[in-house]
């Protein structure tokens, strides 16, 4: 992003902690992703306008098929909208020459996957160490700042260890560490919680509640988890290919939680 003046901000602020914690972050115009399954085109995101202000905690939450995933995804610039744009920090992805976004992807973005994707048989310090060796940061020096990490996320113990004998829970902070290892700006979690227990789900949350406010990112976690969900600054549902406020998702989930048990009544078309 270093041909563009206010690009070069972007990026450093994603390296300056502290620096413009206020104004609108991301924004996303009309975004619309289409697959084509066979013969029929599917639109999971069908006219998305999000706008997210710089320290802002989002959680998208939303039926399994809705397009998380998928938004996420064009939101980290890991697949391009069908049509729409994303703006990061006010600069259209689609203006972006392949080498900007590969930095954009690398700098600016912090992504943590549902199933953490390390490399089984590195060790935590190599998994974290990653971003910052494709970067060409020196081996020991990466490794260096992947040991302060992994401190960072309660793992100071555990940098030697293959990432395949650890934890489910250890091995999303692992993930966690590697997402922000470049310090990015910006958080991308899908379902960061969605294959661990309710304790390892919740010190998982509380861990990225923690990173988020202590390294100023704004973040956004797609997540089933509604009583997790809650906790963040602003929940989105979404749905039918469009996002709105989740107030009637909490809700409904709300009212279904405090229905007593025994009656067993279930409204029509009701989920699990
Ligand atoms: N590469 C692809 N090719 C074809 N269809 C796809 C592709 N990626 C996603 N889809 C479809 O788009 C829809 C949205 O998928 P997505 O994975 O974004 O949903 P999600 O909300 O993340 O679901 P979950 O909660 O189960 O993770 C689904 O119907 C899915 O099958
Ligand atoms: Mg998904």
């Amino acid at each position: 992003m270093r041909s563009h003046a206010s690009e070069s901000v972007a990026v450093e602020d994603a390296n300056f902690e502290g620096v413009s914690t206020s104004g609108e972050l991301l924004r996303t115009e009309g975004l619309r992703k289409t697959f084509r399954s066979g013969s029929q085109e599917i639109a999971p995101l069908d006219g998305i306008d999000l706008s997210l202000e710089r320290g802002e905690m989002v959680a998208i939450v939303g039926p399994s098929g809705a397009g998380k995933s998928t938004l996420l995804h064009l939101l980290a610039a890991l697949d391009t909208p069908t049509s729409g744009a994303v703006y990061f920090a006010g600069n259209s992805l689609r203006s972006l020459a392949e080498g900007e976004l590969a930095e954009y992807r690398n700098r600016a973005v912090g992504f943590v996957w549902q199933r953490h994707h390390l490399l089984p048989d590195f060790t935590a310090a190599e998994n974290v160490a990653m971003p910052l060796l494709v970067r060409g940061q020196a081996l020991g020096q990466a490794l260096h700042a992947a040991e302060d990490w992994l401190a960072e996320v309660g793992l100071a113990n555990r940098a030697g260890q293959r990432a395949g004998e650890l934890s489910g829970g250890e091995q999303q902070r692992v993930a966690i560490a590697r997402a922000l290892v470049n310090h990015p700006v910006l958080l991308l979690a899908d379902e960061p919680t969605g294959d661990l227990d309710e304790r390892s789900a919740e010190a998982v949350f509380e861990l990225i509640e923690r990173l988020h406010r202590s390294h100023h990112l704004t973040s956004i976690l797609a997540t089933h988890n509604l009583s997790l969900a809650r906790r963040t600054d602003r929940v989105l549902a979404l749905e039918h290919g469009k996002l709105a406020p989740g107030a009637e998702v909490l809700a409904g989930a709300a009212a279904r939680a405090a229905r007593p048990a025994s009656t067993g009544v279930r409204p029509p078309g009701e989920r699990g």
